[in-house]
């Protein structure tokens, strides 16, 4: 397993709608094994394949941070079916580091995928857990929490951030 390099706000691959999976083999598995460790080593929450530049319809969830075992959740495919109520809290992203801010998300969410294994699965979520598997499919759809947020606040945080990769740069 290994650590990868998470993108960050500005890159164009968090702004694309990513491909299904067709086939879960062991080039999926082994992805999915290193978003796990990845995703406990920044640490999140979640995680989604764009942000670690594969551009398919991976996520994974663990709300534990690997302090918990058998927490981590692995959808392939994941799919919005039922959504209801509204939750607004502060919501942050590995991709947009140091940025926490106010969206409303679903209490109450419906979600089917894969497992690694292919199994078709339901998973009904509340609250955090919700939030969580809206913000990664969200991912896989090209779609940054920000953009959620007003126009001002968005554009704010992505001068923000392109004035700290130009930075980078020289
Ligand atoms: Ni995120």
């Amino acid at each position: 397993m290994a650590v990868l390099n998470i993108l960050k706000l500005g890159h164009p691959t968090l702004v694309k709608k990513a491909e299904p999976i067709e086939k879960i083999d062991d080039a999926v598995r082994r992805l999915a094994a290193d978003m796990i460790e990845t995703m406990h080593a920044a640490p999140g929450l979640g995680l989604s394949a764009p942000q670690v530049s594969v551009s398919r319809r991976l996520i994974t969830v663990d709300l534990s941070v690997g302090e918990k075992e058998g927490e981590v959740i692995v959808l392939v495919n994941p799919e919005i079916l039922e959504q209801e109520g509204k939750v607004i809290r502060d919501e942050g992203c590995l991709s947009v580091p140091e940025v926490f801010e106010k969206v409303a998300r679903p209490q109450k969410v419906k979600v089917k995928g894969l497992d690694l294994n292919g199994r078709e699965c339901t998973i009904e979520a509340t609250d955090l857990m919700a939030r969580v598997l809206c913000h990664e499919v969200d991912h896989i759809n090209g779609k940054l929490f920000i953009e959620w947020l007003s126009p001002l606040k968005r554009n704010l945080i992505k001068k923000k951030f392109k004035r700290q990769a130009e930075k980078r740069k020289t």
